[in-house]
């Protein structure tokens, strides 16, 4: 067998795709005097609605600040649930506790760790207001079958996008598919603002709502309705927050989603490598491919390790990979194992066995567009060798 290679440095489980174009943009608009929430800001939001085929686009300072702007949208109250997968990060989940309300967890599938819709329609109960489904590392969840079920029941659908840009379902991109849509551009994320998020959504009256509230609950359109006062007149029409984003990050942001596309086929060669690599070892579960007519961003790659063929646990796994220099990460540690949800909803690990069993045994390897050659082959070399390593 050939030596691998030893490398010099850790590689790290992520790094954006940010290059001079990025930097010569931020510069611009820092030289222009104008810092905050502008035109770069509603060019970003008109061109990423555009993109994913979104009537209004609402950008914000996170993929959290634009969940809880839906939800707030849709009224939700302290007595209302919401339903969410557990294996998801914890702003699914938090922003239906800011209201007071409840959210419901769900199993998911064990093969797309998105929730499972056949379990959704058993968690409704008089009080359910909507769906959040989340896109587990840019593979769509089943939105024709959630969809379904949120019309039976008339449950509005808020997709939890923090992974999925750009994803497809069915050939259609997510975006433009329910009641809400909300993206994330954090650091690590398929487009990167920094931080960032964007609220997608074809009702005006939502749309309109989230901009009012996202900055004070100050209304845009009341001084033009009293012009007699001038233009310096606003009104609080309600206690909003402060959830604009500014025209620095929009100005990233534009960038990042003019190579959008080159970005994902970039991720997706190395899903591919990466699956080809590790296909023909029994104990690996490369990441599954996303159906035919989807599309999968690749913000994740959820390798599965089939514990009962190693000699090692998942934690040893991963010291294995560090001592080659490979970062690496988990997706996630659902809501239901943390003592938040378990100390205040009574979630046992046994009553969402899926996501309980998946959990243990995924491991996240690095993909995104700066990896090289060099690097994608370095991780295929450190796993594989682990793996025959340590094999039963
Ligand atoms: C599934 C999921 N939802 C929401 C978020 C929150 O995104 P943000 O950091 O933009 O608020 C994340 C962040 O990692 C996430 O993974």
């Amino acid at each position: 067998m050939t030596k691998m290679r030893v490398r010099e440095s850790l590689l790290p489980f992520a790094l954006p795709d940010v290059d001079d174009a990025e930097i010569a943009e931020v510069a611009s608009v820092i030289r222009s005097g104008w810092l905050t929430s502008g035109s770069k800001a509603a060019q970003f939001e008109s061109e990423f609605a555009a993109f994913v085929g979104a009537k209004h686009a609402v950008a914000v300072n996170s993929c959290t600040a634009a969940m809880h702007l839906a939800l707030e949208a849709i009224g939700l109250r302290a007595q209302d649930e919401v339903i969410v997968p557990t294996y998801t990060f914890a702003a699914t989940a938090e922003v239906v506790r800011y209201f007071g309300a409840k959210p419901v967890l769900v199993d998911v599938d064990p093969v797309s760790l998105c929730i499972d819709p056949a379990k959704v329609e058993a968690a409704i109960t008089p009080r359910t207001r909507a769906i959040v489904p989340v896109h587990m590392g840019g593979r769509s969840a089943e939105m024709d079958e959630i969809g379904a079920t949120a019309s039976r029941h008339d449950l509005r659908v808020i997709e939890d996008a923090a992974h999925a840009f750009p994803t497809k379902y069915r050939g259609r991109m997510i975006g433009s598919i329910s009641d809400f849509t909300c993206f994330s551009f954090y650091a690590t994320k398929t487009l990167t603002t920094g931080e960032g998020g964007m609220i997608c959504t074809d009702n005006e009256k939502w749309a309109d709502r989230c901009r009012v509230m996202c900055l004070h609950g100050i209304s845009h359109q009341a001084w033009k309705r009293y012009t007699a006062e001038g233009s310096w007149y606003y009104e609080i029409v309600a206690p909003g927050f402060k959830y604009n984003m500014t025209d620095i990050a929009a100005a990233m942001g534009l960038v990042q989603l003019h190579k959008a596309g080159r970005m994902r086929e970039q991720r997706e060669r190395i899903a591919r490598r990466y699956t080809t690599a590790f296909r023909g070892l029994p104990e690996l579960e490369p990441a599954p491919e996303a159906p035919a007519q989807d599309q999968h961003a690749w913000h994740l790659y959820a390798l599965r390790l089939n514990l009962d063929s190693f000699t090692i646990d998942r934690a040893r796994f991963f010291d294995e990979l560090k001592d080659r220099k490979i970062g690496a990460s988990v997706h996630f540690i659902p809501l239901h194992l943390h003592p938040y949800y378990r100390e205040t909803y009574g979630y046992k690990p046994d009553h969402f066995p899926v996501a309980s069993r998946e959990y243990q045994r995924e491991v996240s390897l690095p993909i995104y567009s700066k990896m090289t050659d060099d690097d994608v082959q370095d991780v295929i070399d450190a796993v594989t060798e682990i793996a025959r390593q340590y094999l039963r």
